[in-house]
């Protein structure tokens, strides 16, 4: 620590619109950020750095050691994500970590290419091999076209008159195993991959046509279904948000657990339908940095 007292930054959660595992590969994607966030909190302290987290295991204090010391910090964690859900859990805390690195070390506010730049090496100690669009919406914050290269396209669009419920399958996926899941099912998938990809790219002129934009969005969910990534509770809540009025539904993020997203033009339905079946479930809308 190159300052005393306390340190702080926050990333914020995401989910993606479109696109997901696809965009592993290069095509490309669209995310949202939302109004939940992880935050972080850095002070000196005598000895070895302790992490305090509900979700402190090796593989997050080995992550977290790719932007802070060993020795030295104690490191407290917050989040309002869920966890394992697609939300970007991990995504989030890296970016938080990295800003309260950066303010810890006397750093100006870093600007959002600078702190992806950093934050990515955390995300793929947690991913082993993220696109990087995680990363980019939860630095960025608003509604991002993304696009996996060296450097990525990185492109704030304008979000749609879009209004989300986001219903929790109750269980988790682990990204790291989905998106080696993927992997191994290449070259087969191919088609889907690609199918994923002219999706996304037809979506986006239709962002602002709810109707339309469901129906593309509902189709996401049969390409991912068909990649191996969703799972028989992820099939039926998609089937709910429709059977309850949303203009289209789908798993967001990787898959094998995790949120179904449903857009809609009221949240009521199809929240009173969650509640029905005992399924947790939310509204959200995109967040954008003031
Ligand atoms: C996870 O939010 C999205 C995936 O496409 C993985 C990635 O892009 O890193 C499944």
């Amino acid at each position: 620590m190159t300052s005393p007292g306390t340190s702080r930054g926050s990333g914020r959660g995401k989910l993606v619109l479109c696109g997901e595992h696809a965009v592993v590969y290069g095509h490309p994607a669209i995310a949202v950020a939302v109004d939940r966030r992880t935050d972080v909190r850095l002070a000196a302290r005598p000895g070895p750095t302790a992490i305090h987290s509900a979700h402190a295991d090796d593989r997050l204090r080995e992550a977290l050691l790719e932007v802070i010391e060993p020795e030295g910090l104690d490191v407290e964690v917050d989040t309002e994500l869920p966890v394992g859900r697609g939300m970007g859990s991990s995504a989030a805390l890296a970016v938080a970590l990295v800003r309260a690195r950066a303010a810890a070390g006397g750093e100006a506010p870093l600007d959002p290419d600078e702190v992806y730049r950093r934050a990515m090496p955390v995300e793929r100690r947690f991913h082993g091999n993220p696109s990087g669009v995680d990363v980019a919406v939860s630095a960025r914050g608003g509604c991002l076209w993304f696009r996996r290269g060296e450097p990525p396209i990185r492109e704030t669009i304008e979000p749609g008159p879009w209004s989300f419920v986001v219903l929790d399958s109750g269980c988790a996926g682990d990204t790291r195993e989905l998106v080696a899941g993927v992997a191994a099912r290449r070259p087969g998938i191919d088609a889907d991959l690609d199918a994923i990809g002219a999706l996304v790219e037809d979506a986006r002129r239709v962002l602002h046509d709810p109707v339309a934009l469901g129906e593309r969005l509902t189709h996401n969910h049969e390409l991912l279904r068909r990649i191996g990534v969703s799972t028989p509770a992820l099939d039926e809540l998609v089937a709910l948000a429709l059977g309850a009025g949303a203009h289209g539904a789908k798993l967001a993020g990787a898959g094998g657990g995790g949120v179904v997203l449903a857009l809609v033009d009221d949240a009521e339905p199809v929240l009173a339908a969650a509640r029905s079946r005992g399924v947790a479930a939310f509204a959200t809308r995109p967040w954008t940095a003031s």
